[in-house]
């Protein structure tokens, strides 16, 4: 037995495999291997915490925090509407923090001293890691074996594994790099490296092709929100997490959902990502929806900004930061009226809002007819113009004074 112990994210692929002999042969030290389930697409769990004893591991954990995952975690991303750079939902950076929270907890249990991931040093996925693990204990330190070892091609690593009796997988190996849990996926690398080629279509899984047949017709769908999450599908109660599940499977089937973007990583480099978030974006789309109808205008227009900031901390790994519980904050307080329904339509690789009700709705009828119900005071609108033009027009008289007059 060696002296000290290391809680590694465990994931049962090749690399993190590899990096529990890794440790052992390189650090000296006993690993305790932990897989979190996040709602990933399912490779066997019990197989893979098995596998991890297998290789080496005194011990080994699996650990299922979906539940916790949608309330404590991606309700805050919704009522966020967290997107990064407008467009990717934060699958990735969206479970980091919560594998995190489960490796302290574990490393406390364990009077462990290191934490170990298996991330390379070019993605933010490592940030990621680390700078949760600091804010959650800042005495822990951290092992980044993939980072850290030099078995740099997949050859020498096979090479490595099979020396030493692990599991090497014994298809080809896909291409891609994939990274799901149940907000979305993920897919790198292969051919996806370049920006110019269309992605193949066999990367998806989770959304059909909306030029194929599988749905010919038009579907709607009404989403019922309390309190800014969603608490009903067509009038049926069911949990948050059911609803993401259900709209998954719906908006997938109608070919909604697939992003294809050039993004900024934080270590700076750009990078080609696509991501199949059928049920985030649905939510997300049904969610403004209500917003646009529930929130007041300056409360509406300056949540898009925090929402924007929220997103971009999170993205960097900023999860558990000051800012971010302040943000988070923030956005709490905005969602108390966000109650109501929306109805969707899917359509052909589209998801469209048709409709949307509150009991707290801003929306006045009377106010925004132009037909006779109309009690808005229109004689108000002349003076309100005058004062609002006003440092318009004494700028545009001083204007004059340098000959120059309507230019723009
Ligand atoms: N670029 C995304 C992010 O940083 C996804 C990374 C996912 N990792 C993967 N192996 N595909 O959040």
């Amino acid at each position: 037995m060696s002296e000290e112990k290391v809680v590694l994210a465990y994931s049962g692929g090749l690399d993190t495999s590899v990096a529990i002999r890794w440790l052992i042969e390189e650090k000296n030290v006993d690993v305790i291997a932990l897989a979190v389930d996040v709602g990933q697409e399912r490779q066997d769990l019990e197989v893979v915490r098995r596998k991890a004893l297998g290789i080496g591991a005194v011990e080994s954990i699996v650990k299922d925090v979906r539940e916790e995952y949608v309330e404590e975690f991606i309700a805050k991303a919704l009522k966020a509407n967290a997107l990064y750079e407008n467009k990717y939902p934060l699958v990735s950076a969206m479970s980091r923090p919560i594998i995190v929270k489960h490796l302290v907890e574990e490393a406390h249990r364990h009077q462990a001293k290191y934490i170990a991931h298996g991330c390379t040093g070019k993605g933010n996925d490592q940030v990621r890691f680390e700078v949760g693990i600091a804010a959650l204990d800042p005495d822990l330190e951290v092992m980044a074996p993939v980072r850290e070892w030099d078995l740099t091609t997949r050859e020498r690593e096979m090479e490595y594994a099979a020396a030493r009796g692990i599991p090497v997988p014994t298809t080809k190996k896909s291409p891609y790099s994939i990274d799901d849990n149940l907000w979305g996926r993920a897919i790198e690398c292969g051919v996806l490296e370049d920006p110019w080629a269309e992605p193949p279509s066999d990367i998806y899984t989770l959304t059909s092709d909306a030029r194929g047949h599988q749905c010919d017709e038009a579907e709607y769908v009404e989403l019922s929100f309390e309190q800014g999450l969603p608490v009903a599908l067509d009038g049926e109660i069911m949990s948050f997490h059911e609803i993401i599940d259900r709209m998954n499977e719906l908006a997938g089937k109608h070919g909604f959902g697939r992003i294809d973007m050039i993004e900024n990583r934080l270590i700076g480099v750009k990078s080609r990502e696509i991501y199949e978030v059928p049920g985030a974006l649905t939510l997300i789309t049904a969610h403004k929806a209500l917003e646009d109808l529930c929130l007041e205008r300056d409360l509406l227009h300056y949540k898009l900004q925090i929402e924007q900031k929220w997103s971009e901390l999170v993205y960097n790994g900023m999860w558990y930061s000051p800012l971010k519980e302040a943000l988070d904050g923030f956005i709490e307080t905005t969602q108390q009226l966000v109650t109501g329904d929306v109805r969707l339509r899917f359509f052909k690789g589209s998801c469209v809002t048709v409709g949307r009700r509150s009991p707290y709705s801003l929306y006045d009828y009377n106010l925004a007819t132009y037909d006779e119900a109309d009690t808005f005071d229109r004689d108000a609108a002349k003076g309100f113009i005058d004062l609002h033009g006003l440092p318009t027009r004494v700028w545009a008289r001083q204007r004059r004074k340098v000959g120059k007059e309507g230019e723009v």
